[in-house]
């Protein structure tokens, strides 16, 4: 088996800046009510920028030391794509001339970068590629209902970059990933209905639906479960961990999953009070802004979830 390492990152968020009390101005909510209920104080919506435009512009950051022509695969987890054919990572692509590569689309929602991850990596340890560029991207202001308090709070545009190589010493220790689609009615994005020959349906815009509390159990219970299993498969002791980096979906969700698994809050990388959930694109966006803390040889744990249900954990050395 061919070892894999992370060669380099890259993020891009939008430029403007939607702050708690600019929604307070259209809503019913606050800056008190949501900073104390998820941490997050502001997020990035899009004014001119695109699916394809934001993980291009991550993509750019990560390869730049490499001739985009090294490039084997291409893969980016969105479940908000500017369309659905070509993928955008046919676009991004196209967009940095990274023309030996096949590139394709996964959907895991907030587990999108740690599933690509995985095909990602395994495509490199059987052989199939040497360098793998993995992207997150999503433009989640315009999938959530600005009348909902209860979601539009939540959520923010943006990408992260990843780009993995083949190396003699494997610095990918281990994943846990899992799916569990009972629960997928908790947070829904519903597509186009049906319209045929055969079937009618009425067509209007339809934007995330979500039960909270649900998905919050769901997150506390499963996310250190996960992390725990990855990381004996990983024959790695949680103590030699020097950060963790979990989707930003809410503060509250972080700290219980450090009380569960008896961590320091401190050794969790957070900057959703800037960003809010960027969906699949968190992850990768944390990890771009949490690596001026890493050296070398240093151990951690990614670790995403959110809708499918889905979830993901991966222990790697820096
Ligand atoms: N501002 C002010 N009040 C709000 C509000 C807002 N933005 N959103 C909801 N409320 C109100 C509700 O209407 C409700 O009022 P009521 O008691 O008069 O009916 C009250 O606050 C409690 O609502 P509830 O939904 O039970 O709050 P909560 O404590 O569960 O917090 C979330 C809501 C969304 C912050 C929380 O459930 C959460 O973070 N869940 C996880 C969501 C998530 O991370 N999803 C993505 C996963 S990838």
């Amino acid at each position: 088996m061919r070892g894999v390492k992370i060669l380099s990152t890259g993020m891009c968020v939008p430029k403007y800046k939607l702050t708690n009390e600019k929604i307070s101005t259209f809503i019913d909510t606050s800056d008190e009510w949501i900073v104390q209920r998820t941490g997050i104080r502001e997020r990035r919506i899009v004014t001119d920028e695109t699916t394809v435009s934001l993980a291009t512009n991550a993509a750019k950051e990560a390869i730049k030391d490499i001739d985009p022509l090294e490039i084997d695969l291409i893969i980016v987890g969105t479940v908000s794509p500017d369309q659905m054919m070509p993928s955008t990572a046919c676009s991004v692509q196209a967009e940095i001339g990274a023309t030996n590569a096949i590139a394709f689309d996964i959907s895991a929602a907030c587990s999108g970068f740690i599933y690509a991850s995985k095909i990602a990596i395994e495509a490199i340890n059987c052989g199939s590629a040497k360098k793998a560029l993995v992207i997150g991207a999503e433009i989640f202001s315009k999938v959530v209902d600005w009348n909902d308090r209860g979601t539009c709070i939540l959520f923010g545009d943006g990408s992260g970059a990843v780009l993995y190589g083949e190396t003699d010493e494997n610095k990918i220790l281990a994943f846990d990933v899992g799916s569990d689609g009972n629960l997928g009615q908790t947070l829904v994005l519903e597509n186009q209905p049906i319209n045929n020959l055969f079937v009618k349906n009425e067509y209007s815009p339809s934007f995330i639906k979500m039960d909270g509390r649900a998905v919050y159990r769901f997150a506390v219970n499963v996310v250190p479960k996960s992390i725990t299993k990855a990381l004996e498969k990983a024959q790695v002791n949680i103590d030699e961990i020097k950060l963790f980096v979990l989707h930003q979906a809410n503060e509250r969700i972080i700290s219980s999953v450090a009380k569960n698994l008896g961590v320091d809050i401190n050794l969790f990388f957070k900057n959703l009070d800037k960003y809010g959930n960027t969906s699949g694109a968190s992850v990768p966006i944390a990890l771009h802004e949490a690596k001026g803390k890493l050296k070398n040889g240093d151990k951690i744990v990614l670790a995403g979830f959110g809708g499918g249900l889905t979830w993901g954990s991966m222990v790697a050395q820096w």
